[in-house]
């Protein structure tokens, strides 16, 4: 694999739409910083990917500004370069807003909401120099309120944290890329509430296809649902 080959930032990159994502990047020549608090999947995953040439794994909570500062500096110092930043760590809740423990909502608010600003702003210093890529997983769930879902809400503000991002980079080079999906079969369920979801790989090709664009192109939100999805 050449120097010159982009490398991408991901967060969530363990498990589900991250790990799709994370193999089929890899196969299209992209090099990765493979993110995410589970640090033996990631070394796992590095290694099916091809080893440090390929991917590196950095154990991070994207709740804690530390760990995306040194997932960065891992991608800068091992790589040399940060082409693309994915902001995709996250996780859902029961529907009722008397469901769940308050413990529970102020863990998923701050790795939805927080933990993306967080990969955001450790990122764009490097991205802004290469004319880089951002991108975050919002959901279909942000573009339309859930019925007793505190998780519709943070994945609203995603969606208002994309759209505002581009405002700002407008000018700057960089593209801003929201990837929302409807229901897709990852350990996101325990039970996946679909009889045809998405799989991981359906989502991943159209993070490949945001990624592919010339640089004038910002493909700037992406929803995909399965094709029988009532919400
Ligand atoms: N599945 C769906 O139907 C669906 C639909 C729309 C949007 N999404 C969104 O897609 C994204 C990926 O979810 P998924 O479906 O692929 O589920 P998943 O398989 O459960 O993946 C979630 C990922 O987030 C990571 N994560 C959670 N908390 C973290 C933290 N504090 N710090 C770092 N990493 C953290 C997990 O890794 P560790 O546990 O190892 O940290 C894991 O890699 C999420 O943002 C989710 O909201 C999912």
């Amino acid at each position: 694999m050449s120097d010159r080959s982009p490398v991408l930032l991901l967060t969530g990159a363990s498990t589900g739409i991250g790990a799709a994502s994370a193999r089929m990047l890899a196969a299209d020549g992209w090099r990765l910083v493979l993110a995410a608090r589970s640090l033996e999947k990631l070394e796992e995953l590095a290694a099916e990917l091809g080893g440090p040439d390929h991917a590196v794994a950095v154990e991070c909570d994207v709740t804690e500004w530390a760990d995306q500062q040194a997932a960065v500096t891992v991608a800068l110092e091992h790589f040399g370069r940060i082409d693309a930043a994915w902001a995709n760590a996250g996780f859902g809740g029961q529907r009722s807003f008397l469901a769940d423990t308050v413990e529970h909502w102020r863990d998923m608010v701050l790795t939805n909401v927080y933990g993306a600003a967080l990969t955001i702003r450790a990122a764009l210093p490097g991205l802004k120099e290469t004319k880089g890529h951002l991108l975050l997983t919002g959901s279909i769930a942000g573009r339309r309120a859930i019925p007793g879902s505190l998780y519709s809400a943070t994945k609203h503000a995603v969606h208002a944290m994309g759209e505002s991002l581009r405002q700002e980079l407008d000018g700057t080079g960089v593209r801003v890329t929201i990837i929302a999906p409807g229901v897709v079969d990852t350990p996101f369920f325990e039970k996946v509430p679909l009889d045809a979801p998405l799989e991981p790989d359906d989502v991943a090709r159209a993070v490949l296809f945001a990624l592919s664009q010339p640089p004038h192109v910002d493909v700037n939100e992406i929803l995909v649902r399965p094709t029988a999805q009532p919400m």
